[in-house]
């Protein structure tokens, strides 16, 4: 008989009470895949985007081959049960977190490049709530945002999965950071090594002219020109996510390609950030975890039953950090 597994599934697209926690077939690894034992999972706007289905585009990678049904989640961290043909670097039994289609499930197959080794001393649940959020703020702090030490970086949406990774990452980049949040967040966010809090409820801070080296933009409700204004010359913009709520992602997709094509001639930068699975950069983040320099700042935990709870949750616009799912 089939060896079986528990895992979250849809057939088609639309809201979160599309998902079904059911019993299919365990994969088995395919050439260079590594099947891994999943301990635990986190959830990202990505994962929200692809059970909506929009942008229609996004339709293209959530429902890779035309398989059905679907298989959400992407980051997580686990333990290697069987390695496929032509799997080099790792083994049966090592504890590894990166990221693969198909993280709410008892098990997963995916690349092993897609995978690096868990550091020991960090949780399965840290190494799951790490590689999107993590990588993202590394990404837009130093590649799109060039930051340096000594700068000043401000960054919108400073309590929120990337957020809380940005924060502390720019600290210890030894830049000055400014933090975005609601009055209820700032405690956490200052815990994290802030320097300044905004509470974007009773203040706007697009009205501080020409202060921040870099503006890390998780949020997208404010305009490109108003954001540039707040630059020092020679100041970028990076612009990682928008839309509200229910994440509208198509209009700022445009909008965020506009500005950035304009501002090439120009002194203010606009760069957007898209976010790439890099080993180094995710050992890099291991390291930093794993000396305490940086901690996951997990909001809320779900068994892997409820991972709509845990998607209706992170949908809503105001989780604390990231949303751990515990398979
Ligand atoms: N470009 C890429 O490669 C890439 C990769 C990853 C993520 N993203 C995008 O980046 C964005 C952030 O991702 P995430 O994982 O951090 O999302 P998230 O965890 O869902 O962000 C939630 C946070 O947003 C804060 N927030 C809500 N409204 C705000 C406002 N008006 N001003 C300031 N903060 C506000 C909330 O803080 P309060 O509770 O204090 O209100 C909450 O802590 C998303 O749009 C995502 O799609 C892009």
């Amino acid at each position: 008989m089939e060896a079986a597994m528990k895992a979250i599934t849809y057939e088609r697209f639309g809201g979160p009470e599309r998902l079904r926690y059911e019993e299919i077939a365990k994969p088995a690894p395919a050439e260079g895949e590594i099947l891994v034992r999943v301990r635990a999972a986190s959830v990202n706007p990505l994962d929200w985007h692809l059970l909506r289905g929009k942008p229609r585009l996004i339709r293209l990678s959530a429902d890779v081959k035309g398989h059905r049904p679907m298989r959400p989640g992407r980051d997580v961290a686990g333990t290697i049960e069987a390695v496929g043909p032509n799997v080099n670097g790792l083994r049966v039994g090592d504890d590894v977190f990166g990221a693969a289609q198909g993280a709410f499930a008892e098990y997963l197959c995916g690349h092993e490049s897609s995978f690096i080794a868990k550091p020991p001393t960090i949780s399965f649940e840290d190494a799951a709530a790490t590689p999107i959020a993590g990588l993202t703020a590394l990404q837009a702090l130093r590649d799109s945002g060039r930051l340096r030490a000594g700068q000043n970086v401000l960054i919108n949406g400073a309590a929120g999965g990337v957020g809380t990774f940005a924060v502390q990452i720019a600290r210890t980049m030894g830049a000055e950071v400014t933090a975005v949040c609601s009055a209820s967040s700032a405690p956490c966010v200052e815990q994290l090594g802030a320097d300044r809090i905004i509470d974007y409820r009773s203040e706007d801070f697009t009205a501080d002219a020409g202060r921040y080296d870099l503006v890390v933009d998780l949020i997208g409700n404010h305009s490109f020109g108003r954001l540039k204004r707040i630059l020092a010359p020679d100041g970028r913009v990076a612009a990682v996510g928008g839309g509200s709520g229910a994440y509208r992602l198509g209009r700022w997709l445009l909008r965020t390609l506009a500005a950035a094509a304009a501002s090439r001639l120009t002194r203010r930068r606009v760069v957007m950030t898209v976010s790439r699975l890099d080993g180094e950069d995710l050992a890099y983040l291991g390291e930093l975890i794993a000396s305490g320099r940086v901690r996951p700042v997990i909001d809320r935990r779900f068994p892997l039953a409820e991972v709509a709870e845990a998607m209706r949750y992170l949908g809503a616009g105001h989780a604390r950090g990231k949303v751990v799912i515990i398979a």
